[in-house]
């Protein structure tokens, strides 16, 4: 016995749905993959300051953090998630942080884009300076 076209219609619907929802739990699973940091972070120290050079910067790959020192005492923080689609920023060079998937790069002491294909600068996470160690969020 054949199903009616209306039965076949609503079959295929749900078969349907159950391809969408596979589809929207994998974007969630991949965003917390993607390395994208909790809004609830409390703020963590990274180590002393002086460990960040005068007009370079340092990666704190465990932290998902870069930190900068454009001039002696004044700190910047940002994460290392890339803008463009969530790769972990992994090397620095000429004062620019290197995103390994797509090769966006970023000026380490404002978070702005230097190349893309990113085209949103990095968020910046407060930084703060504690009895010599650096604090951030
Ligand atoms: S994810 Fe970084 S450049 Fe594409």
């Amino acid at each position: 016995m054949s199903q009616s076209p209306a039965r076949r219609t609503v079959l295929r619907g749900a078969a349907l749905a159950g391809v969408a929802c596979f589809g929207a739990a994998a974007c969630g699973t991949r965003e917390q993959e993607s390395g994208t940091r909790p809004a609830s972070d409390a703020p963590v120290e990274l180590g002393p300051a002086s460990e960040v050079p005068v007009g370079g910067a340092k990666l704190y790959a465990e932290q998902k953090l870069l930190v900068s020192q454009p001039a002696k005492g004044e700190f910047t923080c940002f994460s290392t998630v890339c803008t463009h689609m969530g790769a972990i920023l992994n090397k620095i060079e000429k004062e620019q942080a290197v995103c390994p998937l797509h090769g966006s790069r970023f000026q380490v002491a404002t978070g702005k884009v230097a190349e893309g294909p990113a085209t949103r600068p990095l968020e910046e996470v407060p930084v703060k300076v504690k009895d010599g160690r650096l604090i951030a969020g």
